[in-house]
């Protein structure tokens, strides 16, 4: 089940998708520590990247225990994508991927994202400067159009394909869709029909028998995992272990372990404070997603700890906690 990007043999079938606020360095570096076939930074504004921006600066960041490194890159105008992949390239990025999926007002507005669908031959100038910038791949993130009368993500895969890109994902929903509904496996397989390049199917894959389903439906190459994985840095890992036939269920000891390991990273990576405050979505997540079996009053307990503290040692030891109470002391068995 193994492709490859370039040079970059992809070995585990299932990829973390980049998410703006959640997939970090320190997530990720779990997320791959933890088996993810590839895991590709939060989208990073071209412009404000070339400008120095601090906060594009540091999500660009190159981190060597990534492998292969992945900076997704964000913008409407060729000269910008060019110098941002440019950019990332010379901090060490490996591979660079262009957002045309973003649904978001603030982006689409802006003319970014999943708005470049509206005009592909717009969308080939961003797509040539960055290929022609880099010598590095280039990869590509769309939806399934912008809406529902112009599913044009087979025509641009295509394109991509003729312009130099090494690899394309599908979100199974069309940008007017923003998240409603259900993610289109199917739909994706007129891209796999269009191109002979990796196919990478992505929306609403929670389980291993869904990413299953979608690798079916779409007759992709592999699956991308985002929301799911929030809070569940073991889970990109888990599904394509699963996938490759050697399943590995984590245990929660694992499970802890990963939480504490990203929690140190965080607080290292974005100093105390704000590090605090930027794991709580993944704690949040965690909690509601694999507390389910503890007894109600200890659970809001936990996760009001891990979700309102400021102070780290509090919920170091929250944390620690944890690890006594794994699913088999649940509710039903008490
Ligand atoms: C909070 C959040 C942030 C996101 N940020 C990005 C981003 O930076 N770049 C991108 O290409 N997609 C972004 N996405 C879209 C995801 O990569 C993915 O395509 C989408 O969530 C569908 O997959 P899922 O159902 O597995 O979550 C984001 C999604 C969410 C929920």
């Amino acid at each position: 089940m193994s492709f490859s990007i370039g040079p970059h043999e992809i070995t585990v079938p299932a990829l973390l998708a980049p998410m703006s606020g959640v997939t970090d360095l320190p997530f990720r570096r779990q997320a791959q520590r933890l088996g993810a076939g590839m895991v590709i930074s939060e989208m990073v504004a071209s412009d404000a990247l070339a400008r120095g921006r601090r906060d594009m600066v540091r999500k660009a960041a190159a981190d060597a225990s990534l492998e292969p490194r992945v900076i997704q890159l964000a913008g409407r105008e060729a000269h910008w994508i060019g110098e941002g992949a440019r950019i990332a390239e010379q901090a060490g990025a490996e591979i660079v991927d262009i957002n045309m999926g973003c649904p978001a007002r603030q982006v689409t507005k802006g003319l970014s994202g999943s708005a470049l669908m509206r005009d592909l031959d717009h969308a080939m100038t961003l797509i040539e400067a960055a290929v022609s910038a880099v010598d590095i791949p280039v990869t590509l993130k769309m939806r399934l159009g912008w809406d529902h009368d112009s599913l044009n993500a087979p025509e641009l895969a295509q394109r991509a394909e003729g312009a130099g890109v090494k690899m394309i994902t599908v979100h199974g929903r069309t940008r007017q869709q923003f998240y409603k509904g259900v993610a289109d496996w199917s739909a994706v397989r007129a891209v796999r029909d269009a191109i002979n390049l990796p196919l990478v199917v992505n929306g609403d894959i929670e389980t291993t028998e869904q990413a299953r389903l979608a690798l079916e439906k779409s007759g992709a190459d592999a699956v991308m995992i985002g929301r799911a994985a929030q809070g569940r840095p073991w889970l990109v890992g888990e599904i394509g272990a699963a996938l490759q036939g050697t399943p590995r269920p984590n245990r929660w000891s694992i499970k802890i372990e990963a939480l504490q390991a990203e929690f140190d990273e965080a607080l290292e990576f974005y100093g105390e404070g704000l590090g605090i405050r930027m794991m709580r979505k993944h704690f949040a997540s965690f909690a509601d997603g694999e507390c389910g079996h503890m007894e109600a009053d200890r659970l809001r307990q936990i996760r009001t700890l891990l979700c309102r503290s400021l102070d780290p040692s509090a919920v170091r030891e929250t944390l620690a906690k944890l690890l006594d109470y794994p699913p088999h002391l649940d509710r039903a068995a008490a």
